[in-house]
């Protein structure tokens, strides 16, 4: 059977994480997979995850089965915290959602859902994440790519991107990341999402919003608009939701299939097909992650410790984009790199080709993804002059 394996190259993000690991030096800087990391590099448990942990670890009494649909609470938590507990969806009872391993679990049962309605594919803004064609085209999807950002410009290009939503109509889906756009930081603005909500309605294609940086960009109210907005406009919506970042939960892998229906029928009956799926996948989702949020979402203590502890996260990423721009003026680099202080969340691109990423690492020990994305949460003020001195070496200015 596997007389003729070949290995496979390396996953272009896990990849780069592996190689990081194994460089000797000293001064390495990490600037690649989407992980937050305090000053001294280490990516911190949360306290309020902390707390809950240790009290559900004292009152648990068994490893048994969690139900397919996840945690007890989970669910309620979560989708009071996104939708706000007064949106018409929540009161209309047209919103279920499941548990799932991750945000990569929530995309690949979200994709089976659509496959399994007859979508032959996802539409979504180029560049987008590395993994979303895989985990789609795992479930039997093709992932196409439209017009999104304007390297040169370091801007969406609005009128290339909604032209290509133009083209969608009923059985197509389009992919809109969520706050904090993966690779480019460039979110949609409020009245964009506005015009791709007309559009959805009056083309009738399907939105799946990838939620996985909730209140990193500004804040958990101002990050749910375009969950909100889409789900108050359009009959169906389709949500795909990561603990792993604004909980600090990665490995626990946590995260959640969010479905709006037509009617409170419908919400519940897609709940019963993705419940299908997931349990002809991975069976139910693991207990451990999914019950620390819901002890979080359900204790008004541990809800504003984490409110805290996440909004202080935000700013440290906020704090390391206006480092890196102030480096960037100070080695005479005016404001080529401001853009970035404009962008949202983990995540901006350098204006790089691959070989000029291949050079910042082999000889600047810099580790950037793809075509130039770095993890904003890998900068800090002691090591933006170092990043910027690798910029202008590898780009000769
Ligand atoms: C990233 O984009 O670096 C993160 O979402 C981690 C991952 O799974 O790729």
């Amino acid at each position: 059977m596997f007389a003729d394996v070949k290995p496979l190259p390396p996953d272009p993000i896990l990849g780069l994480s592996a190689a990081f690991k194994k460089d000797p030096r000293a001064d390495k800087i990490d600037l690649g997979v989407g992980v937050f990391r305090d000053l001294t590099g280490n990516t911190p448990v949360m306290a309020a995850v902390a707390k809950a942990e240790a009290t559900l670890l004292q009152a648990q009494n068994t490893k048994v089965y969690i139900p397919v649909a996840g945690a007890p609470g989970f669910a309620e938590g979560l989708l009071d915290l996104l939708f706000g507990a007064d949106h018409p969806v929540l009161a209309a009872g047209r919103v279920t959602a499941i548990q799932a391993a991750g945000g990569c679990g929530s995309l690949r049962v979200g994709g089976e859902l659509l496959a399994s309605f007859g979508a032959k594919g996802v539409t979504t803004g180029a560049p987008t994440w590395p993994n979303h064609g895989p985990l789609l085209g795992a479930a039997g999807l093709a992932l196409n790519q439209i017009d999104y950002y304007d390297g040169a410009a370091r801007a969406i290009d609005f009128p290339a991107f909604e032209a290509g939503v133009r083209k969608l109509g009923p059985g197509d889906v389009l992919l809109l990341h969520g706050p904090c756009h993966n690779p480019t930081g460039a979110d949609l603005a409020h009245d964009q999402i506005r015009s791709i909500a007309d559009l959805a309605l009056e083309r009738e294609f399907t939105v799946l919003v990838d939620c996985a940086y909730h209140g990193f960009a500004s804040d958990l109210e101002n990050d749910a608009f375009i969950v909100r907005e889409l789900a108050s406009r359009l009959p169906e919506l389709l949500v795909t939701y990561s603990c792993s970042k604004n909980f600090g939960l990665y490995r626990e892998r946590t995260g959640a299939l969010i479905m709006v229906g037509r009617t409170a029928e419908d919400a519940d009956a897609l709940k019963t097909h993705a419940m299908k799926l997931t349990r002809a996948n991975y069976s139910m989702p693991p207990a451990h992650g999914g019950s620390i949020v819901s002890a979080i979402l359900n204790s008004g203590e541990l809800s504003a410790l984490w409110r805290d502890e996440l909004a202080a996260m935000t700013k440290t990423v906020k704090d390391n984009r206006a480092a890196l721009v102030a480096a960037a003026a100070e080695q005479g680099l005016g404001n080529d790199l401001g853009y970035i202080s404009d962008q949202n969340g983990m995540f901006s691109l350098l204006p790089l080709t691959r070989d000029q990423v291949a050079k910042a690492r082999e000889e600047h020990g810099v580790y950037i993804v793809g075509a130039g994305r770095i993890n904003l949460c890998g900068v800090n003020a002691q090591n933006a002059p170092r990043i910027i001195e690798a910029y202008r070496a590898v780009t000769k200015t």
